[in-house]
Parts: structure tokens; sequence; C-alpha cells
């Protein structure tokens, strides 16, 4: 009471900031979708949990809820969901280290051989970083600030949680913490000591990070004072002086009998070092770190949560020492070092689940109309959507002011070389003239081929796809059936003299499709349209782009047999498909640009940003079968775009990967894995192999072996993740 005899408040301090979010976000019906059930020991594959869909025809299901789940996604969107499947007061350990680093963005290393490559960050990640610090401190506590709140429900009634920050921005969390979990159920502030060497002059050397331990109900809080990993031996000296009590209280005595304590609130543990824990990620957090937490605060089947959990520390500490959990991080990178950490050491099965497709699935619950959205993506991509087709859109030939060239220039022995350039004319004399470096040595004869794009990323593009080998062949193959777009001799004889007349542009009109987000496109759906585009319109047209959110299981497996001369009955000519086709991917963060698309003016400004990347191709051997055994293999892995970003650097790390790859194209694969009896649905992965973590540059084996224990017919299916984060996967049947 003050002296007016009025009740003052206590404790009512609270952080504000300007965009401070006035409403607690609420749980959202979003379906998780299952990318994978990894099952990396064999001997528990047995342990997956069955629930009965439905016990009249007995069709059983995974029972998710019973199983350790790695969600790749934003953690928000992740948290609303488990919210909604009844995650309410379950969770008894969560640990959360967000990045507070603002230099640290989301760009990658990786090690191929002796070189570095850096993979450049994804569109989802690039959207989280900007969330995230593009307004300073308070973008910072936009962000952390609903998702602490919903932390806060997640938290089982004897729960704690343990956030993990630094100077940055620890003192304002904190604040919001006491707001949040109630400044009652504070228990500590962890100081991580991390000595090591430092040259700071003008202050003292940084240290330490901070960790705040809140607890959900102060009553019925669980720690474990006899957890031998919060345990600590006495310093020699103590111990000493113990064997002669005086100077110590009775209880202080009886404790000193034993010969550890508990830590105090500074621990002192040592960055990773070591090559067996190291992952090859930035913000790797040590084991023993999480080990002291996990082991103190909660018990042997507890459920242990870490929704920024990055290179997977949390959880892979968590499965060794019989915890259930869930991990969710955003960048698909920490996904794969996460699972590559959990499939090393034997974990039992666990999920890995998809929330990236939330865009999607925001598109129908935002009531946005299916052919609206398919005709803005089809803007994006620069092409104008049909009048009578929904899904249809025409691309024209750039503007001629314009345009970039990709060339194919026959040598005189009898090379190709390939290139691209914004000045044909140029170019073209240049090589006559030996300047081109690569021409030097080798005579051109002519430019076999030439086509225009709008822009220099698309030509960059197809240039990287013609020197594939797919591409190589294609030149090859259309040059004898004379279809290729060739610059006359008579104007290559010309161009030794000074020419001006570039070639006329002839860049052929692409038929564009775009599908649908609840569907994925079919091989049988692309030749329909295959077919048709070789007619439609008149003229026809000579390229179809497919733009697809998924794409059916064995989909390059299936088109390639489809296109055949000949197949299913149709009786076709190998000149009856003339359309080259291409197949592209919606990219999965497309509902933020369909939000920003509101006028033309916005399509035009976004449609220089979106990128349509094409699929990567998947081709396996033909299985061997002896007896009861099968080996498959992996005949082919193509990436047809790398994501290394742009300038003079990236370009040079895109020659060498081309070159590197041109060899073998296995050291493209991060990860592959074999679900042996795939039942068209869940992909469970019961053998995998690695690249190693990063730490050992191993290339995986592109080959397996397995025996059936009985005889009949199966369906193998393999995915393939690459070093980039994109998958692929494919199926064959065999009979046993
Ligand atoms: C400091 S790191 C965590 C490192 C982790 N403790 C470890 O030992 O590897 C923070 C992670 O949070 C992820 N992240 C950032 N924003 C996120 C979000 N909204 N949802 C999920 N993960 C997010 C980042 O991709 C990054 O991997």
């Amino acid at each position: 009471m003050n002296n007016n005899g009025i009740h003052r408040k206590k404790d009512s301090a609270r952080i504000v900031w300007d965009s401070k979010p006035r409403r607690a976000p609420n749980p959202k019906d979003i379906e998780f979708q299952t990318a994978e059930v990894v099952i990396p020991n064999p001997e528990t594959a047995g342990q997956l949990p069955m629930s009965f869909r439905d016990t009249l025809i007995g069709e059983e299901e995974l029972d998710k809820q019973k199983m350790n789940r790695l969600i790749w996604g934003d953690n928000l969107l992740a948290m609303q969901a488990l919210l909604n499947q009844g995650y309410e007061g379950k969770i008894n350990l969560i640990y959360i280290d967000p990045p507070f680093d603002s230099k640290a963005d989301y760009s990658h290393k990786i090690k191929l051989g002796e070189t570095e490559f850096t993979k450049e960050p994804s569109v989802i990640e690039r959207l989280a970083y900007k969330d995230t610090w593009a307004g300073g401190t308070d973008s910072y506590l936009d962000m952390l600030y609903p998702r602490l709140q919903l932390m806060k429900r997640l938290l089982a009634p004897d729960g704690s949680i343990y956030v993990h920050l630094d100077w940055h921005v620890g003192h304002y969390v904190k604040v919001m913490m006491d707001e949040i979990f109630g400044k009652d159920n504070f228990r500590n502030e962890i100081v991580w000591h991390y000595p090591s060497m430092s040259v700071t002059k003008s202050f003292f050397p940084r240290k330490h990070d901070t960790i705040f331990r809140y607890v959900r109900s102060n009553e019925r809080a669980y720690f474990n004072p006899e957890s031998e990993f919060a345990r600590e031996k006495y310093a020699e000296g103590t111990i000493e002086r113990s064997k002669y009590p005086a100077g110590f209280n009775s209880d202080e005595a009886e404790y000193l009998k034993r010969d550890t304590k508990l830590s105090d609130d500074v621990w002192t543990i040592g960055h990773v070092k070591s090559s067996k824990e190291l992952v090859n990620y930035d913000t790797q957090k040590p084991q023993k770190l999480l080990l002291r937490m996990i082991d103190s605060s909660s018990k042997e089947g507890d459920l242990v949560a870490d929704f920024f959990s990055g290179s997977g520390t949390t959880i892979a500490v968590a499965e060794k020492f019989n915890r259930r959990w869930i991990g969710c991080e955003l960048g698909k990178v920490g996904i794969q070092v996460a699972r590559g950490r959990l499939v090393e050491q034997k974990s039992k099965p666990f999920l890995v689940e998809n929330i990236g497709n939330y865009q999607r699935e925001m598109i129908y619950l935002g009531g946005v109309r299916i052919y609206e959205m398919q005709k803005i993506i089809l803007k994006l991509y620069g092409a104008e959507p049909m009048a009578n087709r929904k899904d249809l859109g025409v691309r024209l030939p750039a503007p001629r002011h314009q345009n970039y060239f990709v060339y194919a220039i026959r040598c005189d022995n009898d090379s190709i070389y390939i290139g691209q350039t914004a000045d044909l004319s140029r170019r073209w004399q240049e090589h006559c003239e030996g300047k081109a470096r690569w021409t030097a040595a080798h005579k051109p004869i002519e430019i076999i081929h030439h086509e225009e794009f709008a822009t220099r990323a698309e030509a960059e593009e197809r240039e990287r796809w013609l020197k594939t080998g797919f591409g190589r062949k294609w030149i090859k193959r259309e040059l004898k059936a004379g279809r290729l777009k060739s610059w006359n001799q008579s104007m290559a004889r010309r161009a030794g003299q000074n020419i001006d007349g570039i070639p006329a542009p002839q860049a052929g009109r692409e038929l564009v499709y775009c599908g649908y987000p609840d569907r994925a496109v079919a091989a049988h759906k692309v030749e329909d349209l295959a077919i048709e585009a070789t007619t439609l319109d008149g003229a026809g047209y000579k390229r179809l782009v497919i733009l697809a959110w998924d794409y059916e299981y064995n989909y390059d497996e299936l088109l390639q047999t489809r296109l055949r001369p000949g197949y299913g009955g149709r009786a076709r000519k190998a000149s009856d498909i003339k359309t080259e086709i291409i197949s592209r991917q919606i990219p999965p963060d497309i509902y933020e640009y369909l939000k920003q698309a509101k006028s033309k003016e916005d399509i035009e400004r976004l449609s220089d940003k979106v990128k349509f990347l094409e699929k990567p191709y998947l081709k396996l051997k033909k299985p061997e079968v002896k007896g009861n055994s099968v080996t498959i293999g992996i005949e082919k892995y193509v990436l047809y775009d790398f994501p290394l970003g742009s300038g003079k650097k990236a370009d040079e790390d895109r020659e060498a990967l081309l070159h590197l790859v041109k060899d073998n194209f296995a050291i493209l694969i991060d990860y592959w894995a074999v679900d042996w009896d795939y039942d068209g649905l869940t992909f469970k992965s019961q053998w995998q192999d690695l690249r190693g973590l990063g730490r050992k540059t191993k290339v995986v084996t592109t080959k397996k072996e397995h025996t059936f224990e009985k005889t009949g017919k199966y369906m193998i299916a393999v995915r393939v993740v690459d070093i980039f984060g994109n998958d692929a996967t494919a199926t064959i049947d065999i009979k046993i």
C-alpha cells in the first residue's frame, strides 16, 4: 500500500518495444508431412509404434505421437501445429539456442575433396534471417516473444526451459521471460564459460554465454541434484581440508564426505574440438553442456525438445540418454547434419517431417482461388496465361535489346565449345582471333547453335545444362537431326571482318504449365501436354516448361519411358514428340511472394527474384537378382543448378564443381537411403549411406546388396539427398 492507501503493484516491470505483439499466437491446424521414417538400426525396426487407423479393414498406421520427430520448417508453425495435435503440457524439457550473432548468416561451407564451396542460403532461410535481424533488437524480440509464449504452453507441469543467449540480447530476453514464465519461476542464470585464446586489446575477452532456466511451476518442477553429469569433483585443496573439519559446519562436513558436489552456475566446458564430435556446423554446442541440462532436468522416457536444433546436439544427447525428443530446424543443412548424427549413432526409428510445404496449406487456408494463383505463378515465370486454359501460359522470346546468348561452337577436332555472352558477334570474333582462352588451342569452325534469354541468370543456367552430359548429348542429337539454330556459314565467314549484324532472334516460344498445389505432377500428364504442344496454336511449341510443387515418385524414369517411340501402344514415331521438356520446381516459399504480388508492377519486380530451379534427376541401375538377394545401384544423379550465388568466386566454384562432378557424380550425394519394401505411401529408410558429416570427405557408395527373408514381389524405393539439400526419389519393382 502506498501513502494514499492504494495498492501498488509489485513486479510490473515489462520490456516494451514498438512492435511488441499484443496477442499470443494460437494453435493452428497444420499437418506435418512425413518425408522419411528413418530406421538406422534394423534391429530396432520392430519398435515402430503402430496404431490401428481403421479396425474394420485393419489398416495400420504409424503412431507419430509416439515417435521421435525431426521437423524441417519454421518453429512458430511447428509449435502451433504441435499444440493443435495435443502436445499442450507434454514436453518435459525445452532447450533453445536461437541465433544471436547478428553477423551469422545461413551460408554453409561444404568441402569436396580439396575444394571448399559456399552454399548460398535458401529463400526461406533468407526471410527468416531478415525477419530476425532487419529491425535490429526489435525484430529479434518480435521473433522470440511469440515463440516463447508457445513454448510455455507446450511445457509440462514439471518441465524446465533452458534458453541459451549471450551479451547481445540476453538481458532483454530475461525480462521477457520474467513476463512470460513468471519471475518466481526463474531458477538459474547459468554462465557457460569457454576459455580460449583471445587477442582483444580494448575490452576483456568475451568468453561466456548465458543460459536462463525457468520452470513451468515452482512447486512441481523436476530437478535431480544427484545427476552424475551435473556434479563435479571437489578441488584437491577442499578435499584435503575436509579431513580436518574445523572451519566447516556439520552439514558441510557431511556433504564433503562425498567426493562430488552439485555444480554451481558457472560451467567451464570447452568448445567442441574433438574430431569425433565435430560435425562441421558453425554454431554446434558441446554435448557435455546439453547432457548436464538434460540429465538433471528430465527423466528417462521424458520428452525433450529443441526448436532451434541446428546440428541436432540436443536430440543426439536426448537419444543417447533414452529420452524421447522433438527437433525443429529451418535450415536444410541442419536437418541433414542432425539426421546424419542420429544415423551414425544408430538411433531408434525416428521421423523426418516437413512443414516447409505449409505454404501450400496457407494457399488453401487463405481462400486463394487456385487458378488465380496459377496465373500469378505463370506471370512470375514470365509467361502470359492463356485465355482459355487456366493452367497454361506462353512465354515469348525476350525483347532483343536485353538478350543474352548461349552458343555452341564446333571446332576443328570435332569438339564442341559452349559459352554464354551478351554480344555474340563480338565473342565470335574473339574466338576467331584466338583471343578467347579456350578456343586459342582449337580452331573454331562454326557456331552450330545459339539461343537467346532475357536475363543473364537464365542464360547461365542453360549454359550449365548444355555443359552436362545430357546437354552435350542433346546437342549432338539435334545437330544430327538438323534441328539446331545454326548461325549460317556465310555469316561465320564474314565474322572475320567487322560485322555488326547479329543473328536474328528466333528463340521459340515456350509453353508453360503450372501444376496444382494438391497434386504431384505425373509423367502421363506431361506426356499428354508434350503431345498437345507439338500442334497447339497451329505452329506448336518447341519447348514445354513444367512448373510443379511436386513430381510423382518416379517421374524421371516414367517420363523417359513414355517419351520413347512406340510406348504403350500409342504407336508413336520418333518424330511425334519434338518438344523439349524442362521440369522445374515452384519454390517452396512461393506463398510469401504471392502475398506480395498484388499489382502488375509487383509481379514484374518479383519475377527477377523468384527462381524456378530445374528438378534434379536420379536414375537407378537395373537391379541384379540372385536367389533371395538383390543388388541395386545409382546409375546417375544430375543436378542442373548449384546454389552457389553469383560473382567471380561463385562462377569459379561452379566450374570447379562441374569438373569434379564430371568424373564422379557421387560426390554430390550427401545421403541416400533405401526402403526395401516400399508401401507406396511412407518411405521407411532401412539402410543409409552418408558422406560423413563433413568431418571426412568420404564419397558414398553407389551400390547396395540386400537379402530378403521371403520370396515375393517387392517395390524398392531409393531416396537421394544431395549436398545442397535437394532430394530425388525413384522406385524399382523386383521379384524374388
Ligand atoms: C545457434 S543455432 C543452434 C545450434 C545448435 N544448438 C547446435 O548445437 O547445433 C540456431 C539455429 O536456429 C535455426 N533457426 C533460426 N530461426 C529458426 C526458426 N524460425 N525456426 C526453426 N529454426 C530456426 C537456424 O537455422 C540455426 O540452425
